[in-house]
């Protein structure tokens, strides 16, 4: 069974956000079970920078996305995204060294932040962008 499941609620009616936010959840599957899977390391640690790549791939393009179109909120939404950056970041050398694992703990805390964050914080700029043309 998949940890996140996409439903249209996740939806911030915007076509290439959407298809971004669909494969995030997908890459958190991915990871989650390859876990589950317990498979070696170096399967862990590909689908991890997968999902850590893709991740900041999305925030780039998110960002660039408010910043085009005047977001008003931006300054309040990028911390956000920098916040689990870093995170993400520190765990991801952490993991490379040995010194954690990928568990249930941090499983649930990424599918936790991600669908907290879209419903959350990446919602409110819907109708802003579908406003602007964006859709
Ligand atoms: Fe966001
Ligand atoms: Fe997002």
């Amino acid at each position: 069974m998949p940890l996140v499941t996409w439903t249209d609620n996740l939806s911030v009616h915007i076509k290439e956000i959407d298809t971004q936010h669909q494969k995030l959840v997908k890459l958190i599957n991915d990871l989650f079970d390859a876990v589950t899977a317990k498979k070696g390391k170096d399967v862990l640690t590909k689908v991890l920078n997968e999902l850590v790549d893709y991740t900041r791939y999305h925030f780039t393009a998110e960002e660039k996305l408010m910043a085009t179109h005047n977001y008003p909120d931006l300054a309040k939404h990028k911390p956000e995204h920098e916040e689990l950056t870093r995170k993400v970041l520190d765990f991801q050398k952490q993991f490379n060294e040995g010194k954690a694992m990928i568990d249930l703990l941090l499983m649930n805390f990424l599918k936790d932040w991600l669908v907290k964050h879209i419903l959350g914080t990446d919602k409110k700029y819907s109708s802003y962008l579908n406003g602007k043309g964006v859709s």
